[in-house]
């Protein structure tokens, strides 16, 4: 049987973590997004994850870990940037890519760099300890497409995945920020729920990628390519939504009857954004128009996401 959702009880985290074990894939949630985990330095279980995702070989995967002990275990080189940063924000929706240990296999074997991060959510982190590997894990949808943050989310767009942990709505409803700590100055690669302001606390200063990066023009990390996060219907930004087109799906900043509202909180807006356009999607509308949020650093990961779900 595939596409089986489960609760996380000790009988649902059982067979999940004999899944893992053996080879396969399950979907979990983490606080970000559900992720599709596999054995992270199992080459034939990473496999499966780019098949079922049908995602491009040279875009690396996140490996989850329960501790910072573990983490530094798979870290060539484990920088005073990253200890600070993991003992303020671990567990949490912040990923640091660093030197990867050498001879590790699975995950990224072709690069210098890996990167990591401990989720903050309960049944991600029991499932780690379960089943006592570190998992890769990419948000569990087809590759381009809208992210889960729902457990029917992943059924519907990964109908073949085996096993499903719900966890109920992600609490972040975006994904992780990453950050590369391998240099003098910390990277921003793709900015995310962790917002930069909490993280300039910690590092004082962080590198941001061009404009042409933010845009979706240019891929700083290898997965930030420049249609991503799509939903099926066609995504266009407006400055305001003025006489919408009645057949369109509509998705507001501003109050409005005829739209999806997500208000002007950022983390608030991030956190329902692809919860509204799998709404809009299921309504079967051929174009769904978005009233662009502020132009502010607080909505740059939503910025982010906007801009690529609307690259064609
Ligand atoms: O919130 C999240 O991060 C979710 C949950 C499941 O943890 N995961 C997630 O994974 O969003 P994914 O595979 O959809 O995105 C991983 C991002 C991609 O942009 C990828 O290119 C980047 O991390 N990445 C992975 N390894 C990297 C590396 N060694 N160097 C630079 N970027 C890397
Ligand atoms: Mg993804």
């Amino acid at each position: 049987m595939t596409g089986e959702i489960v609760l996380p009880d000790a009988a649902g985290l059982a067979r999940a973590a004999e899944l893992l074990r053996a080879g396969s894939v399950v979907a979990f949630p983490t606080e970000t997004v559900y992720g599709l985990g596999a054995h992270a330095f199992s080459e034939q279980a990473v496999a499966e994850i780019y098949r079922l995702k049908n995602r491009p070989s040279w875009n690396p995967l996140i490996v989850h870990v329960p501790t910072v002990a573990e983490a530094r275990k798979l870290a060539a080189e484990w920088p005073g940037t990253a200890d600070e940063l993991a003992d303020r924000f671990w567990p949490g929706p912040l990923t640091l890519v660093v030197r990867r240990a050498a001879d590790l296999g699975g995950v990224g074997a072709a690069n210098d760099t890996i990167a990591i991060r401990v989720p903050a959510h309960d049944v991600a982190l029991r499932l780690l300890e379960a089943a006592g590997l570190p998992l890769a894990a990419p948000s569990a949808n087809r590759s381009e497409s809208l992210s889960p943050t729902t457990a029917e989310h992943v059924v519907r767009s990964l109908p073949d995945v085996p096993l499903v942990l719900d966890g109920g709505a992600c609490r972040w409803g975006i994904e992780s920020t990453v950050l590369d700590v391998t240099g003098a100055t910390p990277r921003l690669l793709r900015p995310g729920a962790l917002s930069l302001r909490a993280i300039r606390e910690v590092t004082g200063r962080v590198a941001l990628p061009s404009e042409a990066v933010l845009d979706g023009s240019a891929r700083p990390s290898p997965g930030m390519s420049k249609r991503h996060y799509a939903p099926r219907a066609r995504l266009v930004l407006v400055d305001e939504i003025i006489n919408p087109d009645k057949s369109a799906g509509l998705l507001s900043v501003d109050e409005r009857p005829d739209a999806e509202v997500l208000g002007d909180d950022p983390e608030e807006y991030a956190a329902d954004l692809y919860a509204a356009l799998h709404r809009l999607d299921d309504l079967g509308v051929a174009t769904i128009i978005v009233q662009k949020p502020p132009a502010t650093e607080d909505w740059l990961a939503v910025h982010d996401r906007l801009n690529r779900a609307a690259a064609r």
